[in-house]
């Protein structure tokens, strides 16, 4: 596939850089794209729409409103029709609204509609490419799935030498045709992620939970979008965005968990349950929050929730994809073994708690993979994102055995 035929919908932000975007236009027209040019209201002032217009053969749009008609843009019909939302050059303030999804621009509102996948070209002066503000606000867009293409080092219009020029057109554009032209193995394939703890309710105010963040089950979702799948989020609470083309379905408790993985595993192709479940659950719930004056004291009595992957594991229909996660504090081979044949799973990825930096809270993880013909693959202690690429790229083999 390539980027022939495509419809790329252009952010041009203000930033010196902006006129590297008419150049960018004209290869993007030249290889065939559809090119609607959207510009923040200060990027007018360092290149006209005019010019972006005539280039790009579309009207430039700028804002929500036509003055006189009583029409508007609609941000989300043009976020739809993108096949790629292409924000060059970024600016550190656009950048930072999209890390907040503010929207008092035509441009902020499309990006917070998009279903396509999202490129970022930053541009900026070296001290602010190098913040802490934009650092953060990138590793948050990393996080949405949104893809970053880095800027270059050398001269800046400030006169200083350093990142954040804008990347040339032509590395834009040869960006834009890699993505196009990747693989996209798991195209078609429904996958069904869990991830985050669950909590469960002891009383209105208090709940029994425990230390999962949930980072490795979104860095999962978002590696099968990449891979072309339509995937489904069941989350428990966690602090962390929804990555970009992703359905969420937050739950709370196990019970709910379950009720949500069960619904969406009729017609899952791949399942990936890296959710921390809480295996005991409060036996009553009070009604009222329990006083301190109730005694020295308190007896909580536990039952067992149900065993989701177990479940599935008994749904499983030929064809589909089970994966288990298992957390254990010695090295647990023998224990992930056991649980990958009872819960019926093709492979369960394990993680020891005795691996520095491995496990719930970080950002990186130490993983085997083991599967159901006693397989063993041990990686190296690696950041989450390649820790899910990896898994990722066992299911896209699985699949397509
Ligand atoms: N799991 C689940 N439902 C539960 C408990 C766990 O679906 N009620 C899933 C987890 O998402 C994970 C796998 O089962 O993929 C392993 O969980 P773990 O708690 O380690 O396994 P258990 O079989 O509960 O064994 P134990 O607690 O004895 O280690």
């Amino acid at each position: 596939m390539s980027i022939r035929g495509k419809h790329v919908l252009l952010g041009v932000c203000g930033s010196i850089a902006a006129y590297k975007s008419a150049h960018l236009i004209r290869l993007l027209v030249k290889a065939g794209a559809k090119v609607q040019v959207v510009m923040t209201p200060d990027a007018t002032s360092f290149i006209t729409p005019l010019t972006l217009s005539t280039l790009s053969g579309n009207p430039v749009l700028v804002d929500y409103f036509h003055p006189h008609s009583g029409e508007w843009n609609n941000h989300v019909h043009l976020a739809l029709a993108a096949d790629a939302v292409v924000v060059a050059p970024a600016s550190a303030n656009t950048l930072a609204k999209f890390a907040q999804g503010l929207c008092d621009n035509l441009l902020c509102a499309i990006y917070l509609s998009a279903k396509s996948p999202v490129f970022v070209a930053p541009a900026m002066d070296i001290d602010m490419w190098q913040h802490g503000s934009t650092r953060a606000n990138i590793n948050r867009l990393k996080s949405f799935g949104n893809h970053i293409i880095p800027p270059g080092d050398g001269a800046l219009a400030s006169g200083l030498s350093g990142e954040g020029r804008l990347a040339e057109p032509e590395e834009i554009l040869a960006f834009l045709e890699a993505h196009f032209a990747a693989p996209r193995p798991l195209a078609g394939k429904q996958a069904l992620v869990t991830a985050g703890p669950t909590q469960e309710a002891i009383d209105p105010v208090r709940y029994i939970g425990n230390h999962s963040s949930g980072k490795m089950g979104y860095a999962i979702a978002a590696q099968l979008v990449n891979l072309g799948a339509d995937v489904t989020l069941v989350s428990g609470p966690t602090a962390l965005p929804a990555p970009q083309g992703v359905a969420m379905v937050p739950v709370t408790s196990a019970a709910e968990m379950l009720d949500a993985c069960i619904a969406h595993f009729t017609y899952a192709d791949i399942t990936v349950m890296s959710a921390a479940v809480a295996d005991f659950t409060p036996k009553d719930v009070a009604n009222q929050k329990i006083k301190k004056d109730s005694g020295h004291l308190l007896g909580l009595e536990l039952v067992k929730t149900t065993d989701i992957l177990a479940t599935l594991g008994q749904q499983k229909r030929e064809g589909q994809v089970l994966v288990g996660f298992a957390l254990e504090t010695d090295d647990g081979i023998a224990s992930a073994q056991d649980k990958l044949r009872r819960k019926n799973l093709d492979f369960i990825v394990l993680n020891s708690t005795r691996d520095k930096g491995a496990g719930f809270a970080g950002d990186s993880n130490k993983i085997t993979i083991i599967d159901k013909h006693h397989t063993f693959d041990e990686f190296s202690l690696k950041p989450k994102t390649e820790v899910a690429a990896d898994i990722c790229a066992r299911l896209v083999a699985l699949v397509n055995a």
